[in-house]
């Protein structure tokens, strides 16, 4: 911690403009790709690996959550990142964890993800803000990959008043569309074959709003998102939602809203996949 507080105000001595990428490791080209904007916009850019236990559920991979340190690390040094932050859980969470504060984002943390993972936005909020406090960035670039995390942290910053920049990085993909992501690697190869599907059920609905052009009602919706549904259930998925809202605040998409994104999550034998998809129908 002082190493990176020393680091950061050399180069804020220097009139450095300090970037922040946070990640939970297992880097990917997405990853990758945070990096190299971040370096676009920043002169000192650090990036943390913190495999952030309160985000994750009783239930889910923590223990299992994939690892590939050096790995990592070579990346970033190729990529030219100039501090790697690999905080201890007793840096973050220093402590009684039920004792300590919590940041949460009401409403927009409570839909889709927040609804199926209740204590997740919480964990995502708190260590966000505690690294943001660390590293204290101008600008800090996180994926489109994870829509509803990425509005959650802009609101954050806007209530919390954080002096700093928030960039949304478009989602990388593998050449048959998949979305990028380290949970990719639960797949066994025939779920990986059958894993674009999810994107694909998203451009459907899309192509299918295009040709209409407007968002008719609510119900019209409704039938596009359960159509697309049932059609995943049917090849072996679990859908968990699958929804058309608003870009800005996520709330369901009303007759006459144009800026959409479709926020999709589903379950594909031991990996839970989500994915997105921003359709302009303006
Ligand atoms: P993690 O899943 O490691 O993701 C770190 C960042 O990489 C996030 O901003 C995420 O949206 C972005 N990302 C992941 N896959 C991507 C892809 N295919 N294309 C573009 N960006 C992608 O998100 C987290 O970690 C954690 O919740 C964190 C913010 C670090 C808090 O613990």
């Amino acid at each position: 911690m002082s190493s990176l507080r020393a680091a950061v105000s050399a180069a804020r001595k220097d009139k450095k403009i300090v970037g922040f990428v946070p990640t939970m490791g297992n880097l990917h080209e997405g990853h990758l790709e945070l990096v190299r904007q971040a370096k676009q916009r920043a002169e000192f850019v650090v990036v943390s690996i913190f495999v952030n236990p309160t985000q994750f559920g009783a239930h889910e991979d923590l223990d299992n959550y994939p690892s590939t340190p050096e790995e990592d690390a070579r990346c970033l040094a190729e990529l030219g990142a100039d501090l790697l932050f690999l905080p201890e859980k007793e840096t973050m969470y220093p402590g009684d964890l039920a004792e300590q504060t919590v940041v949460y984002v009401p409403k927009i943390g409570d839909l889709y993800c927040g609804q199926d993972r209740p204590e997740h936005f919480y964990g995502v909020t708190t260590v966000v803000s505690r690294l943001f406090n660390m590293v204290q960035p101008d600008v800090v670039v996180f994926g489109k990959k994870d829509y509803q995390q990425l509005a959650i942290i802009r609101r954050m910053v806007a209530d919390l008043a954080y002096p700093i920049q928030v960039v949304g990085v478009d989602t990388v993909r593998a050449d048959d569309g998949l979305a990028l992501s380290s949970r990719n690697g639960y797949l066994s190869d025939v779920e990986r074959a059958k894993a674009p599907a999810l994107q694909q059920a998203l451009q459907s609905i899309a192509t299918e709003l295009q040709s209409r052009g407007a968002v008719a009602s609510k119900k019209a919706l409704k039938q596009l998102e359960d159509d697309a549904k049932k059609r995943l259930a049917a090849d072996g998925w679990a859908p968990q939602y699958i929804t058309v809202c608003r870009q800005d605040d996520l709330q369901p998409a009303k007759r006459g809203d144009e800026e959409l994104v479709i926020l999709a999550a589903a379950q594909l034998g031991n990996a839970r996949l989500i994915d997105n998809l921003e359709v302009s129908l303006s």
